[in-house]
């Protein structure tokens, strides 16, 4: 059966992939415009590999929206993947993604269309769709989780040097007047670096989710992708009684060594009993969350000396579950339904706390 983060995977290699197919179809298209050919490539092959990438680039981000939809993590549907701008999900980022679709579409409309619609009419909308090129490296950074880990950065980065690479090839090898071949090369080079100037300045920093347009519900959550829960102890003595409090304190995200990140939520327990509560989440970046391998807990009743420690067990949207225990081995469940908020940095909620052995004291 296949879950929800196998999905996620999915969708994630699936769009990875059709960015390198799309990228290798712009590539050969601008060097077969230009009749480059060798021995063992003639052109009507090159022209041949160029018609057959497309259809598969279409094949493979057909299964990128599937997988999406059907991931059903974000509110997004299949409307989404055609009609540009109207997702509650990173709207304009996500909207790239749909209009690259759409001149892909098109593009494999017309072409079959071809000898319905005339040459130039075909041609018109061949040039468009290499426009969908920069587009949709622009939605690949501005939605994809992945955005700052380092072999999307590499595929962004050899996407765009590849394609730089093919159109100055095109602009020096086509039979065109020196000035327009100056001004051609310009236009290359200033998308190039406009793309980098962009992403260092947007989907690179920390807070991009919040501004990107990410629903809060969903910021505040972290994907679990996998936990470590320390090994229950042997005896459980006189289970500490039952509560639910509020809770209200602070969420901070820091860059920690290998790029790895962590999350620390500093809560306060306002009534009986009052205290105070850690937890740190640590793992490698996704987005702006955190695909926690390691966590922490740390629980300290107002009312008693007693320290309880332990980890994170579960994550869904706004809930975390935690199990804490203190010296005496005694364990409590903790359920903590959460309102985070990143962007200034506030975290407010409840917290119940039940003992491990099931008892209400
Ligand atoms: C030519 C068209 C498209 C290409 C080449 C493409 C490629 C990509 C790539 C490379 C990523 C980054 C994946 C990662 O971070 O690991 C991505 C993310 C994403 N794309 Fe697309 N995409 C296209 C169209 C679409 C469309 C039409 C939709 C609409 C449903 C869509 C939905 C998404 C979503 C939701 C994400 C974020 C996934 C995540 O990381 O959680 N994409 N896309």
């Amino acid at each position: 059966m296949t879950t929800g983060r196998e999905l996620w995977y999915l969708t994630r290699g699936s769009g990875a992939v059709a960015l390198v197919l799309l990228t290798a179809t712009v590539a050969l298209g601008v060097l077969s415009s230009v009749g480059a050919r060798t021995s063992r490539w003639p052109r009507f092959a090159v022209g041949g590999v160029h018609k057959n990438l497309t259809l598969l680039s279409v094949a493979f981000v057909v299964c990128h929206v599937v997988t999406t939809v059907a991931d059903g993590y974000a509110p997004i549907g299949f409307k989404d993947a055609i009609i540009p701008f109207a997702s509650p999900y990173r709207p304009i980022w996500l909207g790239l993604g749909a209009v690259a679709f759409d001149l892909l579409l098109a593009l494999v409309v017309t072409s079959y269309l071809r000898h319905r619609i005339g040459f130039r009419a075909w041609r018109g909308v061949h040039w468009l769709a290499y426009g969908a090129w920069p587009v949709a490296l622009m939605h690949s950074l501005g939605t994809g989780s992945d955005a700052r880990t380092s072999w999307l950065v590499t595929l962004g980065i050899a996407s765009l040097a590849i394609v730089a690479v093919a159109t100055l090839a095109r602009v020096f090898l086509a039979s065109v007047s020196g000035r327009g071949r100056a001004a051609a090369a310009l236009a290359a080079v200033a998308v190039a670096v406009s793309l980098v100037v962009w992403y260092r300045g947007g989907p690179a920093r920390i807070g991009w989710a919040a501004r990107a347009g990410t629903p809060s519900h969903l910021r505040a959550s972290v994907r679990l992708l996998s936990h470590r829960l320390e090994a229950p102890p042997a005896k459980v003595v006189a289970p500490p009684r039952a509560f639910s409090v509020h809770v209200a304190g602070t969420v901070q995200n820091h860059q920690e060594a290998g790029g790895r990140l962590g999350v620390v939520i500093s809560l306060r327990l306002d009534g009986n009993p009052g205290g105070a509560l850690r937890i740190d989440l640590r793992g490698a970046p996704i987005g702006d969350g955190v695909a926690m391998d390691a966590s922490g807990v740390s629980f300290v009743p107002a009312t008693t000396r007693a320290v309880y420690l332990g980890a994170v067990t579960a994550l869904q949207g706004n809930v975390i579950g935690a199990q804490v225990r203190d010296a005496a081995g005694d364990r409590l469940n903790l359920t903590l339904s959460l309102s985070l908020d990143p962007a200034s940095g506030s975290a407010t909620g409840s917290v119940q706390a039940v003992s491990a052995a099931g008892g209400k004291g």
